[in-house]
């Protein structure tokens, strides 16, 4: 072993003694193997559509152009094919300019290590996802100027707010970057964006403020068509030609890699933003620019997305994620919260949850199990057919280990009365265990 090995091998034993040793598991999910995937982003189920596999097929085989772009984006990467579909993605999302990037990670990192400037501030939700944080730290945003506040809690926002308002003087311009995301993916809940908005609106002035939200797990899924939350709200900004959208969001964050099925996202932001991202996003600049494959695939994905079988699609998720938050109340009513239980503010409804197109309350899709024991309920619940992943520190704050269940479009009821059974015996082998032991005290 070399001393770099012998190093690496202490560090990892360490992660291993901590029970967060991370190495990957290879499943069979196809449907010879009987395994069914609760862990797969693929809400809208579109991975299998069909419809979309001959249409991609067929587009595949009438394009020139099918391989990689050969570049980064500055120099052979940027094609037609690459403009056009930013273009359909502008009037789509209905946002002044749009920017590709190959992946949400990329987006994020580029935007957080590079747009704020040294004397803004960004505040963010605690459990805005990794790529932000792993952005801020490569920013020129000093760390006492990137102030995290509790999940999802406004009153705790207006806090943070009036701290550096009541510290900042009347001629202070710089920006307040608000840092949310639509639909929390290790929780499972939505933003109460329309009261974060308000609490922004009464601490900081509109000029200073820059509100960026990541619609990851919303992208496809909620919203006409599936242009996300923002734009069901309404609250779709950004400036153009110096005047600024009626909406109070200024930057959204679209993903490929969940509903949508590819890979990839587009920043939605005004031209200046892409312009200045353009010129000093690192992962932007030295990456090879995304391949036309999945150009032309992600053109496919929104003719469905936009089509009566998305609308379908859409349906079917809601219908699902309401029919697992109903089984699974009743088991939860049971169940001792030491052995089971779901995170606190779960099942608060969606804000304006009568809108068209956004979820009914709780329509979820995403639902977080907190357990002492996520390792053991999830091999429990493989050897019973279902892949339920446990998701531990670091990647959720210590006391928060848990599996993680995503709910897809096409899954059947029964498919999800069997997960249900599986929990109960769980749950009763868990109590019926807590029950011999409190005997032999
Ligand atoms: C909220 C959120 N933002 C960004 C990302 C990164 O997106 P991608 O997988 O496209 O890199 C993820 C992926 O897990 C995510 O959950």
């Amino acid at each position: 072993m070399t001393e770099l090995d012998k190093r690496l091998d202490h560090l990892l034993n360490g992660r291993k003694q901590k029970n967060r040793f991370r190495s990957f598991k290879e499943y069979d999910t196809s449907s010879e193997s009987g395994l069914v995937d609760f862990s797969s982003n693929d809400y809208l189920s579109l991975t299998s559509s069909k419809a979309l596999r001959k249409a991609y097929l067929s587009k595949l085989s009438s394009t020139p152009n099918i391989f990689g772009s050969t570049g980064s984006r500055l120099l052979s990467g940027c094609t037609p094919a690459h403009s056009a579909l930013e273009k359909r993605f502008v009037s789509f999302f209905g946002s002044p300019s749009a920017l590709l990037f190959n992946s949400g990670w990329d987006a994020n990192v580029s935007f957080f290590a590079t747009v704020p400037q040294p004397a803004d501030w960004v505040i963010y939700d605690e459990l805005v996802h990794a790529s932000v944080h792993s952005g801020m730290r490569a920013s020129r945003v000093p760390p006492e100027r990137r102030i995290p506040f509790p999940h999802n809690d406004p009153k705790a926002l207006a806090e943070v707010l009036e701290t550096i308002t009541s510290t900042s003087s009347s001629n202070d311009r710089s920006t307040v970057f608000l840092a949310l995301e639509s639909l929390y993916s290790m929780d499972g809940d939505f933003s109460p964006l329309p009261a974060l908005l308000d609490v922004m609106g009464q601490n900081v002035p509109r000029s200073r403020q820059c509100v960026v939200l990541d619609e990851a797990h919303s992208t496809g899924v909620y919203g006409d068509q599936g242009r996300g939350v923002v734009h069901a709200l309404g609250e779709e900004g950004g400036a153009q030609g110096g005047k600024r959208g009626e909406g109070r969001v200024d930057v959204r964050l679209m993903t490929f890699g969940k509903a949508v099925g590819c890979s990839g996202a587009v920043l939605l932001c005004s031209p200046t933003v892409r312009s200045f991202l353009v010129n000093f996003a690192r992962p932007l600049i030295f990456s090879t620019a995304l391949p036309h494959s999945t150009v032309i695939a992600l053109d496919c994905v929104w003719d469905v997305l936009q089509s009566e079988e998305g609308d379908q699609r859409r349906r079917s998720l809601v219908v699902i994620s309401a029919y697992i938050h109903s089984q699974l109340d009743i088991l939860l009513a049971r169940t001792p919260r030491d052995i089971l239980h779901l995170p606190p503010d779960h099942n608060i409804p969606f804000p304006d949850s009568d809108a068209p197109n956004l979820p009914p309350k709780p329509g979820s899709p995403i639902l977080g199990l907190l357990t002492p024991q996520p390792h053991a309920l999830s091999a429990f619940l493989l050897e019973r057919g279902f892949i339920v992943r446990p998701v531990v520190p670091p990647t959720v704050p210590p006391g928060g280990e848990r599996v993680r269940i995503c709910l897809r479009a096409g899954m059947r009821k029964e498919v999800i009365d069997s997960l249900i059974e599986a929990l109960r015996l769980w749950v009763d082998s868990r109590v019926e265990e807590d029950r011999g032991v409190r005997a032999k005290l």
